[in-house]
């Protein structure tokens, strides 16, 4: 299994300013690779993460600065924040939050498991749950999905250009047998879609269930603006996006901000990693930082 390589880790450090003894949060634990960076600059940390698997990696491996009480993690949606936040607050007696990051996606060691279902390359049930307690997976939204809805998420969530052909390929199969696992659909989108260019031909179908499944526009949309209130005046609201449809929604919400005087974006265009990044590792290639400085007080 591939290790998570942590993705623009020194820019994203850099843009939090990471303080000794200051709190951050990091919305997106994953494997704790940001997390760990922020705690060797003396900063302490909650970390969120939805998936089970995650936060129990994070429980094994970071023990000792959980036990220093220099670690807060957290099996959470980041769409509650703010609820949790204030529960912590209270109880742990956190006075202040100077930064909070969000490496939106998947992990690598999620995408590896073949039984999680995230991959077209690993033979797995077609589950794409982060978060365990959700009930849909992605089974079911090929069972019960209409085909103009199936056509519209792949077309909204994947930009997938063949939508239209697949959704009804998927409502023509399934009648005869529902698609069960990870290979089956694959391979069934590969027959409709030849292959052109270096992106297999599920990729983006791929993409597109996993973004339904775990609603995840919908999380950014709500954490978002609850970020801004949890973090302290002056602080900094840090996000990675791995595509269109994540950086839209951060980038207008930032402008929406700064329009209403709130604070405003660190940089006019996205900070994009460089090319001795992408060649080290490969997912990092279409990662997109932004930075939002709420307004000093
Ligand atoms: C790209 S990985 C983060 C990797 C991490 N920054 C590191 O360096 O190891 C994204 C993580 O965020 C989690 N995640 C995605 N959406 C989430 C949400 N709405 N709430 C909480 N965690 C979420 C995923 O389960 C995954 O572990």
């Amino acid at each position: 299994m591939n290790e998570h390589i942590s993705v623009l880790k020194t820019e994203a450090l850099d843009a939090l300013q990471v303080n000794a003894t200051q709190w951050y949060i990091d919305a997106t634990f994953g494997r704790g690779g940001h997390t760990r960076a922020i705690l060797e600059r003396g900063g302490r940390v909650i970390g969120f993460d939805c998936d089970q698997d995650a936060v129990a990696f994070g429980e094994a491996n970071f023990a000792q600065e959980i036990q220093d009480g220099r670690l807060i993690l957290i099996n959470q949606n980041f769409g509650k924040l703010k609820d949790s936040w204030e529960r912590l607050r209270t109880e742990k007696d956190i006075p202040a939050i100077a930064g909070i990051l969000f490496d939106f996606g998947v992990s690598s060691p999620q995408i590896d498991t073949a039984e999680r279902g995230f991959s077209f390359i690993h033979n797995g049930p077609l589950d794409m749950r982060m978060d365990k307690r959700l009930g849909v997976q992605a089974k079911d939204l090929l069972i019960v999905l209409p085909e103009k809805q199936l056509a519209e998420l792949f077309w909204v969530y994947g930009g997938e250009e063949q939508s239209r052909r697949i959704a009804k390929m998927i409502v023509q199969q399934r009648t005869r047998k529902p698609f069960t696992t990870t290979q089956e659909l694959a391979e069934a989108i590969s027959k409709v879609k030849p292959r052109t260019g270096h992106l297999h031909p599920a990729t983006k179908v791929f993409q597109a269930l996993r973004m339904a499944v775990n609603s995840e526009v919908d999380s950014i949309e709500a954490a978002l603006p609850q970020a801004l209130e949890v973090v302290q005046a002056g602080g900094k609201i840090v996000t990675i996006s791995f595509h269109e449809g994540e950086d839209r929604v951060v980038k207008h919400l930032f402008q929406k901000w700064q329009d209403k005087g709130y604070g405003q974006p660190l940089d006019k265009k996205a900070v994009m990693p460089t090319e001795a990044e992408v060649t080290h590792n490969p997912r990092s290639r279409s990662a997109k930082l932004r930075v939002f400085a709420k307004k000093e007080s």
